[in-house]
């Protein structure tokens, strides 16, 4: 999808601020820093419309991104950043957690994990903890720009195998830098939401 207008609905703290609207819903999950914000951009088109930083837990709220009145993107706060206060990382949990398993709208997760790096036991239990609710996930390997490509098909055997994915479950490798894997991602997400 070429994508012109994009707006951020709300940056929502609670469910009675979520849009009102029944278009289909793609979450993008995934640690801190991983680099959900910078693939909104690029899906996108926008330079830096969704706020990204080098400093992890940047985002904080569930931001709803209108893409051209036909679905949301909802950007979620990263897992696995230690500077919050526990307090606050148990009501981000909740909220999330509820999201992602009561909203009707939602067609599907991306889960991000970084392609230079093994997945983290965080990655593993969101990964299990999505296949267990049958939420239908697509694994997208970050940051590939900084992975040479003689080793990509060896990376993305290792994400498969920590994350105990199965043969036919998807993952691309992704880079916010050169764009490689935009196309494909988008094509899931057109599978996904029926577009
Ligand atoms: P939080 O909002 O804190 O959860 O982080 P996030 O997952 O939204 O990450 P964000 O998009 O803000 O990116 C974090 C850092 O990684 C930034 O400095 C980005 O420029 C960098 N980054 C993100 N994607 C890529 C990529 O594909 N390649 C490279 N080289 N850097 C990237
Ligand atoms: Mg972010």
């Amino acid at each position: 999808m070429e994508v012109h207008n994009v707006d951020l609905t709300i940056s929502a703290v609670a469910e009675s601020q979520y849009p009102k609207t029944d278009y289909p819903e793609i979450a993008l999950v995934g640690r801190s820093n991983v680099g959900k914000s910078s693939l909104t951009n690029v899906l996108i088109n926008r330079r830096n419309f969704a706020h990204t930083s080098s400093q992890p837990g940047k985002t904080q709220t569930l931001n709803f991104y209108n893409v051209e009145d036909q679905l949301y993107f909802v950007d979620v706060p990263g897992y696995g950043y230690a500077k919050v206060s526990k307090k606050e990382r148990e009501r981000f949990g909740q909220m999330i957690e509820q999201y992602l398993t009561q909203r009707e709208q939602l067609r599907g997760v991306i889960q991000l994990v970084d392609a230079r790096h093994v997945p983290t036991a965080d990655d593993v239990s969101m990964y299990e903890w999505l296949a267990y609710y049958n939420i239908p996930t697509l694994v997208v390997g970050t940051k590939s720009d900084k992975v040479k490509s003689n080793v990509w098909n060896r990376q993305e055997s290792q994400i498969r195998k920590r994350l105990g994915m199965s043969a036919d479950a998807s993952l691309i490798l992704f880079s916010a830098v050169n764009k490689r894997g935009k196309d494909q991602v988008w094509q899931w997400i057109e599978k996904q939401t029926g577009m």
